[in-house]
């Protein structure tokens, strides 16, 4: 009996390609189990439910409150205690107790600080935007009160 031509004479490379076979199923899978250990993963910790999501947005927003507040108490009491009364009582310059009451809209508090208006210096020049921010939400939170 003839062996057809395609086939190999001797058990010599046979072997080689029944062990690249075999390295070529254990290799594919190796990447079955690799894709679906990526996917279980993604689905448990690479996407954070709309709910974890949210209470994320949450926890940074309230830490960034409290830094700005932080940082407007820190100008405050370099810049604006002076004449405003060092928790806001008023001194030369009036008392914070009710400013949301007459200044509602923010906008014209800012208006105040950084154009300055009659006795009150405009700080403009002097104070980045982040530091006015912060004051302005200081005094309104904080110093604003009964
Ligand atoms: C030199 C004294 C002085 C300093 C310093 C000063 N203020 Fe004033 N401020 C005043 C006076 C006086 C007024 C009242 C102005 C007016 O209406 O004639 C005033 C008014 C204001 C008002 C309007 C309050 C209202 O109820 O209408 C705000 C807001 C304000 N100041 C914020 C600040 C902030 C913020 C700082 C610090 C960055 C500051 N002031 C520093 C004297 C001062």
């Amino acid at each position: 009996m003839t062996t057809p031509d395609n086939e190999p004479d001797d058990d010599g490379p046979s072997m080689v390609e029944g062990l690249a076979l075999s390295g070529l199923a254990a290799f594919s899978s190796l990447v079955v189990v690799l894709f679906i250990g990526a996917v279980v993963y993604g689905i448990a910790y690479g996407r954070p439910s709309d709910e974890r999501r949210a209470e994320l947005a949450m926890q940074e927003a309230v830490s960034d409150e409290a830094g700005q507040i932080q940082v407007g108490e820190q100008v405050y009491a370099s810049a604006c205690a002076s004449c405003h009364g060092r928790l806001g009582e008023g001194g030369v310059g009036p008392s914070f107790a009710g400013v949301t009451t007459r200044l509602p809209d923010v906008a014209d508090q800012i208006q105040v600080v950084v154009e300055g208006r009659g006795q009150m210096p405009a700080f403009g020049a002097s104070l980045t935007d982040e530091q006015i921010e912060a004051v302005i939400a200081y005094e309104r939170t904080v110093l604003d009160g009964p």
